[in-house]
């Protein structure tokens, strides 16, 4: 007889239960449901968690990207509280990173303006302005409109703080000489007063109110008296630069603002009470 003989095998035992036609049971609504939410949500966490670490990621990358050592970032200004460099380097909701636009140091470029060492109030009122929109421009208005009263004061007393950029170059061709009159001196008969009498003696800034426009982007100042002279930009407190920028040809802007950019940027002096004269 062959071992392997299938009529010799036992048959596996049959289970009694087992019905082929058996009805299939419908699954009850409340479990779809339920897998059904547990997915919905499942997908939201997910979702969330990613953009979470994607931020977080981004800020890492941004850190790492400055290539100075941490003291080195110190002695910059550039390494405030965690919240003022998410914004700065990470942005805000739906707004971008400042640093995108005005440089990883606040240094500007073209037509973005240097932030680095202005005086705080001045940047703070800016920001306020962008958000009224006494003063307009479209980056800048979908920009302030993610930020808070709170990161408006964080994030201007941060660019208040960067050490100064770098002087610039002159970049548009324009009569440094000239630069230099209307700067120091002014230009009585067409009434222009001299930018230093109001900007400080070297065009530093005189904190609160008058920014710097030593070491500025000359492209940047070159397009705000331009938008003073069109009437485009009207928040100046009373008015005091529509005036002048109106009674300045293009010539001057450029001569000017070519000058003022080419400045060495020195720290901005406060507005003190003016004490009383001594006698002579
Ligand atoms: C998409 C580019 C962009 C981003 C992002 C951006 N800015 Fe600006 N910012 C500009 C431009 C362009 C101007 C000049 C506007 C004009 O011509 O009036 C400006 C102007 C400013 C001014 C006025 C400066 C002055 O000297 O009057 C301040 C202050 C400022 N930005 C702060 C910030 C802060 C703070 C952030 C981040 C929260 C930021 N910006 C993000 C492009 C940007
Ligand atoms: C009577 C005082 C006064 C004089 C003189 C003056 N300015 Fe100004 N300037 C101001 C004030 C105040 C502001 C700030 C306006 C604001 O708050 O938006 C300003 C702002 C500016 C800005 C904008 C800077 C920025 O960061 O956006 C430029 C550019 C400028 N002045 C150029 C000049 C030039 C060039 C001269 C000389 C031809 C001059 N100013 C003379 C008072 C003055």
């Amino acid at each position: 007889m062959k071992k392997n003989d299938p009529a010799q095998r036992p048959v596996p035992a049959v289970d009694e239960s087992f019905d082929p036609w058996e009805q299939v049971r419908p699954i009850p609504l409340f479990v779809v449901a339920l897998v059904f939410a547990l997915a919905i949500w499942g997908l939201l966490t997910y979702v969330s968690e990613y953009q979470a670490q994607r931020r977080a990621a981004e800020v890492q990358q941004a850190r790492q990207a400055a290539p100075a050592p941490a003291a080195q970032l110190a002695a910059q200004g550039l390494d405030g509280d965690a919240a003022v460099m998410e914004l700065v380097l990470a942005g805000k909701g739906q707004a971008w990173s400042c640093a995108s636009c005005h440089g990883a140091a606040g240094q500007g470029g073209l037509n973005t303006p240097r932030l680095a060492g202005q005086p705080a109030e001045y940047l703070k009122k800016q920001l306020q302005d962008f958000r009224s929109g006494l003063r307009h421009n479209e980056s800048m208005a979908y920009v302030v409109r993610a930020l808070t009263d709170d990161d408006i004061d964080m994030v201007a007393r941060y660019y208040a703080g960067i050490a100064l950029p770098a002087p610039l170059q002159p970049s548009l061709g324009g009569d440094l000489a000239r630069g230099k009159l209307l700067a120091e001196k002014g230009d009585w008969k067409t009434d222009v007063p001299a930018c230093f009498s109001c900007h400080g003696m070297q065009g530093e800034g005189v904190a609160p109110g008058f920014p710097a426009l030593a070491g500025q982007q000359p492209d940047y100042l070159f397009a705000q008296l331009a938008a003073w002279h069109a009437g485009e930009r009207g928040n100046s407190p009373q008015q005091l630069m529509d005036g002048i920028a109106r009674r300045m040809n293009p010539d001057d802007m450029r001569a000017v603002a070519d000058y003022l950019g080419s400045l060495p940027p020195v720290p901005a002096t406060t507005l003190v009470a003016a004490a009383p004269a001594p006698a002579p």
